[in-house]
């Protein structure tokens, strides 16, 4: 069967006869802004990749080194231990229960973003749509251009196309979100998915870097229809050794599990081991908490005083920045001069997303100090 023909947001689907041609992957295209920013004495600060500085807690390490699950292949959905390690951690920092059977393993979240539509599209090929906020972390839209399918925007929930909302495999929400640190209404994202037939994954991976309130999941609203993504990548500063984990709705769940154990994604054993030390630790957390807040207060202290407006986002480690340009190019430009900082621009995250820039605060505080230093003598 063809599928309906693309949406100009589409960069890609089979019935357009070109090869796919991967674009040219975002960070990469900082290269330049890096080497200018790189030639300040004490060299580039990159605050670009949300990618942690700090270290795992030893207890994680430890198990990760000791595990002695090199030798046989780990089970595809996650150990017992694994899924069990999951669940009190939700219960401990979510207050919500969720049995382990509807809780499965992924090799951190992005292959799951990535690779979902695809599985979806197999279950519903009569759909070919995934939705997903206007202005968020690249891989939504690219796992339905991976999946030959549609990547379609959207700005609130009650402004989606009907006749996208019914080709739709998914929609994707994101709180914290990614680069704008924006607490949306998932109860709201729940109600609707289910109002239209449309499975809602969330992805969580910033939770407990919540600053405005208490920490929030999807699943607060009932399993049904709905799926909750976390990453051990942020909570434990564990992004090199790839551990995530989906939870919710048992068909989904359970048939996403099925699929991936056939395509042969695992968690690593020694990472599953790992990962079931690094759920188990709350204290690790709240001590990575404190250093987030003090990284964004600073940064934006020293945004401040060169009189660039920053204030403190609601959750996430990230600053979302107007800058004086439509494109935000200057103020990566600027930063990259002047304060020897790499920065995202902010049309990485969709084209709403142009005018600002996103400042990741993960580096430690004396390079951070240094950036301040050099934009007050700049
Ligand atoms: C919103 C969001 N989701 C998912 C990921 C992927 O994280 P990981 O694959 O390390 O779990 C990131 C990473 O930056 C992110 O910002």
């Amino acid at each position: 069967m063809m599928p309906p023909s693309a949406s100009s947001s589409s960069t890609w689907s089979p019935e357009v006869t070109e090869p796919f041609v991967p674009p040219p992957y975002p960070y990469d295209r900082l290269e330049g802004f890096k080497r200018r920013a790189d030639q300040l004495p004490g060299g580039v600060v990159d605050l670009s990749i949300g990618t942690p500085c700090d270290p795992p807690p030893d207890v994680v390490v430890e198990a990760l080194a000791r595990s002695g699950a090199e030798r046989g292949y780990p089970p595809s959905i996650g150990s017992p231990a694994y899924r069990e390690a999951a669940v009190g951690w939700m219960a401990r920092r979510l207050g919500v229960t969720v049995d382990a059977a509807h809780v499965a393993a992924c090799v951190g979240t992005k292959e799951l973003v990535a690779g979902l539509p695809q599985w979806l599209r197999l279950r519903r090929p009569d759909l070919d749509t995934v939705l997903y906020p206007a202005i968020s972390y690249p891989s939504y839209a690219m796992g339905a251009t991976l999946a030959g399918g549609r990547a379609v925007p959207y700005v609130a929930l009650d402004e989606i196309d009907p006749g996208d909302a019914a080709r739709a495999l998914c929609i994707w929400v994101n709180v914290p979100g990614n680069p704008t640190g924006a607490l949306g209404d998932l109860g709201a994202a729940a109600a609707w998915g289910r109002a239209h037939g449309v499975p809602v994954l969330s992805d969580e991976c910033y939770v407990e870097f919540t600053w405005e309130g208490s920490p929030h999941t999807i699943l607060e609203h009932g399993l049904d229809g709905v799926v909750a993504v976390h990453s051990l990548s942020k909570r434990s500063n564990l992004a090199g050794a790839r551990a995530g984990f989906y939870a919710g709705d048992p068909e989904l769940v359970g048939y996403l599990a099925e699929v991936r154990k056939h395509a042969g994604l695992m968690v690593s054993g020694p990472v599953q081991s790992a990962a079931v030390a690094a759920w188990g630790d709350d204290a690790h957390v709240e001590a990575q908490r404190h250093l987030y807040l003090t990284r964004l207060d600073a940064m934006v202290s020293a945004l401040g005083a060169v009189g660039i407006d920053a204030t403190r986002p609601d959750g996430a480690f990230y600053l979302w920045v107007r800058a004086e340009d439509a494109d935000g190019y200057s103020l990566v430009a600027r930063l990259a001069d002047e304060g020897g900082a790499l920065v995202s621009p902010g049309e990485f995250y969709g084209s709403g997303g142009a005018g600002h820039v996103r400042i990741a605060v993960v580096q430690p505080d004396d390079r951070l100090a240094l950036v301040a230093e050099r934009l007050a003598a700049g």
